[in-house]
């Protein structure tokens, strides 16, 4: 929320006892490239390891492949018209 509008969203499934599934993770089109993505992802990254998830997954949109990737996610699957991405969440690895 930002000054009491939505200003983003994401939604965390815990699929497995290690495995967390993002989706639909979104900014506010005329908030978007202002770093809160990133501030959106870290607390999800957070929240994952409060649940003591260690794995979590996403199926990216095309277009945010570049921007999972900044934030440390690898290409698991390609040939999908949503990539396949994963970041394994370390003790203590807070992303910058
Ligand atoms: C993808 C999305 C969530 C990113 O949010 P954002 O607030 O714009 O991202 P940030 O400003 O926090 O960017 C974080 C970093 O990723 C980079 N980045 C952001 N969007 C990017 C993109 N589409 N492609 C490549 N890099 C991107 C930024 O340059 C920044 O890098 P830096 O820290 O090195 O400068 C947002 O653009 C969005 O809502 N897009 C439409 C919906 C969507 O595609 N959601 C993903 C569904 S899986």
């Amino acid at each position: 929320m930002r000054n009491g509008a939505p200003a983003g969203t994401a939604r965390l499934d815990v699929a497995g006892p290690r495995l967390g599934i993002v989706r639909l993770v979104a900014i506010e089109p005329d908030l978007q490239r202002r770093g809160l993505g990133r501030i959106l992802m870290q607390e999800v990254e957070t929240y994952a390891r409060r649940f003591g998830l260690q794995q979590l997954e996403v199926n990216s949109a095309k277009d945010a492949e570049g921007f999972y990737q900044r934030l440390g996610w690898v290409v698991v699957r390609s040939d999908r018209k949503n990539p396949l991405m994963t970041k394994t969440l370390n003790a203590g690895d807070i992303p910058s």
